[in-house]
């Protein structure tokens, strides 16, 4: 049995093999050619954070492929009783076929699993956002083929999404440029940082951004950390993607952002709405990589 808790859980050729997976997937989905191997199989979806794309994408996913979805959330289950997670773990994964869980620390993902009868997917951590980084990839293959040798420039906090594309950069072997604010670097998680052939670590968003094919940002301040939210306005100020900076990439580079974006902070409205920016495909993508995911956990490699 295996899980999806970190972009690094799978390796290059999993991965490449759920880009074809999802390729497919997302041909029969735009023709209307129905695909339900999952018929019978139920998926929990547990949320400890809000959410609008990963619910509507898990929860429309599993339909598509002929299953059912349960949405529960901290405040009306145990979980926001303090049941223990390795409890509520036990229980869950009795019942159904698959689980999916947004929730803060990724020790709380890494418990459940490890109590768990069932695969079990990360909706995103306070360390980890792998379906998202997984949506990004497979909109740039779609649309610029193989990431492996491209640069990719991350702007701005160094949170899920950055230490993600990080591990995704040493799986897919591209480079990632990182240019964080003073005072919220990257820290060194069992030596990622070290990977000098993958990351570079710079002080200027520009330089970070010259000819990167991908250029990448995200909110000053994620969720559970809204207590930071006005000194990180002020430390972040100089990090907002513009079309200044989206000049010095590459002529083909494309802007991503895992959304929801603030127009004015980490983005500028014409970079966002622009025609580099692929934020709406990445999107649509959460559905259709996904779709291959849970396909790839409950079935294996299939080629049908
Ligand atoms: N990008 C992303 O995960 O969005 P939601 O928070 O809406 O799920
Ligand atoms: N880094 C953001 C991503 C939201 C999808 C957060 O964790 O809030």
């Amino acid at each position: 049995m295996k899980h999806f808790l970190q972009f690094s859980d799978f390796t290059r050729d999993e991965h490449e093999h759920l880009f074809a997976r999802t390729k497919i997937l997302k041909h029969r989905f735009k023709n209307y050619i129905p695909y339900q191997p999952l018929t019978d199989r139920m998926l929990a979806m547990v949320f400890e954070k809000s959410s609008t794309r990963t619910r509507v994408s898990f929860e429309a996913g599993i339909y598509q492929l002929g299953g059912q979805a349960i949405h529960l959330d901290s405040q009306s289950t145990q979980l926001g009783r303090s049941e223990p997670i390795e409890d509520t773990a036990r229980v869950i994964s009795r019942m159904v076929d698959l689980v999916m869980i947004r929730t803060f620390e990724q020790e709380k993902v890494e418990r459940f699993a490890a109590h768990s009868r069932v695969p079990v997917i990360n909706g995103l951590t306070n360390e980890y956002h792998p379906c998202q980084v997984l949506a990004d990839i497979y909109t740039f293959v779609e649309q610029r083929g193989s990431i492996s040798g491209k640069t990719v420039a991350w702007i701005g906090d160094a949170n899920n999404m950055s230490y993600t594309w990080l591990q995704a950069a040493r799986t897919l072997d591209f480079k990632l440029n990182v240019a964080t604010p003073a005072g919220y670097p990257m820290k060194s998680q069992r030596g990622e940082m070290l990977d000098l052939k993958h990351l570079e670590v710079f002080t200027d968003p520009m330089a970070a951004a010259r000819g990167a094919h991908i250029v990448t940002t995200d909110v000053w301040t994620s969720m559970g950390f809204e207590a930071e939210t006005e000194s990180r306005k002020k430390a972040f100020a100089d990090f907002m993607v513009d079309a200044e900076m989206m000049a010095v990439a590459d002529r083909d580079a494309l802007f991503m952002h895992c959304l929801p974006a603030h127009r004015g902070e980490e983005v500028t409205e014409e970079v966002l709405e622009g025609p580099q920016s692929v934020v709406w495909e990445e999107a649509e993508n959460r559905l259709h990589v996904q779709k291959a995911l849970m396909e790839y956990l409950l079935l294996g490699k299939i080629d049908s």
